[in-house]
C-alpha cells in the first residue's frame, strides 16, 4: 500500500484551519494540525495535534519534522476592529511564524508550502470608494496596503517567492478575501463583520437595536468556507506560483449585510450606527477571472446562502451561552455592554 501524503496545518485550532483538517482527512491525507491553542468550537479530526508556539524556531522544525507538504495558516489576526489597533504585535508575531516556518519546512525537506495571504495587502487607493471594482492580483503593486497585517502578509508573500527561486520550494499563496461560516470566531473582539452581526442579531431583544460600524455605506465581498477550502486544495494541486485570489465577486454593503442577520433573527432591529469605530477600507472586492482561467474555481456559495448556515450556529452559540449564565446575568450583562 502506498505511504499517504503528510500535511502539516498550521492555524489548526482556529476557523479556516480546523476545516481544512478535516477536509484533507475526508481527502485521504495523513494530517498534522498544529497551534498555540486547541480549536474552541471544533473537534478537528487530525491524525496528531501538536500545541506548540510557531513564533519559535525549534518548535517550527518539531512541527514540520516528517512532513511532505504544508498548509501555512497560523497567524495572529481578527477582525477590522483587531487589526487597526494592534500593530507591533502583529508585525511581530507573523513574521517570526512566517519566517521560521518556510526556513524549518526547507530544512526538513517539505516539497509544497501553502501560505494564506489576504485581500489586506491591496493598496489603498484602489479601494477609496465604495462604488469600487474588483481587486485583480496583479494590482498589489505599487504597494500601500491600509494595514500593518496587510504589509506582513504581502512581504510574507515575497518571502514565498524568493523561497521558491532560490530553493526550488513550491509555494502556492491565496489572497483570501473575508472567509465566513460556521464555527469562526464570532466574540471577544476578532469576530469579522458577518459573524459580528450575526451575533448581535442574536444577542439583540426584539424591538431593540442592532450596532453597525462606520454608515453602512462600505462595501465588501464574503466568500463562505466551504468554497475557500475547495479553492485551497485546487491552488496546491495546480502549478500556479503566483498569488491567486480566493474571494466572492458579490458585493454588498454593510448595511445589505445587516438587513440579512436581522432577516435570519426575525427580530424587528434598528440599526444604530457607529461611525467613530474602525471601518477599514471604503470598498473591497475580488476579481476572480485569473483563478477561474488558472483553478477553474469560482464561490458556489451566495451570501444569503451562506448567512443562512452562519447565522443558526451563532445564533446557537449565543444561546447556549445565555442558559449557562442564566436568564437574569446574562440580561444584567447585555445592559452593561458584554456579548452574552
Ligand atoms: N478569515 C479570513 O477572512 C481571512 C482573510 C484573509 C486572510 N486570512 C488568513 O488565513 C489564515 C487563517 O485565518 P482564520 O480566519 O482561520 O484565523 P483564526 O484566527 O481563526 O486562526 C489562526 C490560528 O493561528 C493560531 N496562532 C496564532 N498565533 C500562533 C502562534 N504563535 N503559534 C501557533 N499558532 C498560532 C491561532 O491560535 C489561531 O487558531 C490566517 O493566516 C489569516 O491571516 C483569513
Amino acid at each position: 500500500m502506498s505511504r499517504k501524503t503528510r500535511v502539516l496545518i498550521t492555524g489548526a485550532g482556529g476557523f479556516i484551519g480546523s476545516h481544512l483538517v478535516n477536509t484533507l482527512r475526508r481527502k485521504g491525507y495523513w494530517v498534522r494540525g498544529a497551534d498555540i491553542v486547541h480549536s474552541k468550537f471544533m473537534d478537528p479530526a487530525a491524525d496528531e495535534f501538536r500545541l506548540l508556539d510557531l513564533r519559535r524556531w525549534e518548535n517550527c522544525l518539531e512541527a514540520t519534522d516528517g512532513i511532505d507538504e504544508v498548509y501555512s495558516l497560523a497567524a495572529n489576526m481578527g477582525g477590522i476592529g483587531f487589526i487597526e489597533t494592534v500593530h507591533a504585535e502583529v508585525l511581530h508575531d507573523n513574521v517570526l511564524i512566517n519566517t521560521h516556518m518556510i526556513e524549518a519546512a526547507r530544512q526538513n525537506g517539505v516539497q509544497r508550502y501553502f501560505y494564506a495571504s489576504s485581500a489586506c495587502i491591496y493598496p489603498t487607493y484602489r479601494q477609496e470608494e465604495a462604488d469600487c471594482v474588483g481587486l485583480k492580483e496583479t494590482e498589489a503593486y505599487p504597494a500601500d496596503p491600509d494595514n500593518e497585517y496587510g504589509w506582513e502578509k504581502l512581504y510574507s508573500e515575497r518571502v514565498c517567492a524568493a523561497y521558491w527561486r532560490e530553493h526550488g520550494l513550491e509555494t502556492r499563496i491565496a489572497r483570501f478575501h473575508n472567509i465566513y461560516g460556521p464555527f469562526g470566531t464570532y466574540e471577544g473582539g476578532r469576530e469579522k463583520a458577518p459573524a459580528a452581526l450575526c451575533r448581535k442579531a442574536a444577542e439583540a431583544f426584539d424591538g431593540g437595536e442592532l450596532e453597525v460600524w462606520g454608515d453602512g455605506q462600505q462595501t465588501r465581498s464574503f466568500c463562505y468556507i466551504d468554497d475557500c477550502l475547495e479553492g485551497i486544495h485546487r491552488l496546491m494541486r495546480s502549478d500556479h506560483r503566483e498569488p491567486l485570489n480566493i474571494g466572492s465577486e458579490e458585493m454588498v454593503t454593510i448595511d445589505q449585510l445587516a438587513d440579512m442577520a436581522i432577516a435570519l433573527s426575525g427580530k424587528n432591529l434598528t440599526r444604530s450606527y457607529r461611525p467613530a469605530k474602525p471601518q477599514g477600507v471604503r470598498g473591497r472586492s475580488s476579481d476572480n477571472t485569473l483563478v477561474r482561467k488558472v483553478l477553474g474555481w469560482s464561490p458556489q456559495t451566495s451570501l444569503w446562502e451562506g448567512m443562512q448556515k452562519t447565522y443558526p450556529w451563532i445564533s446557537f452559540q449565543v444561546r447556549l451561552k445565555r442558559e449557562r449564565m442564566g436568564p437574569r446575568a446574562a440580561g444584567k450583562a447585555m445592559r452593561a455592554g458584554a456579548s452574552v
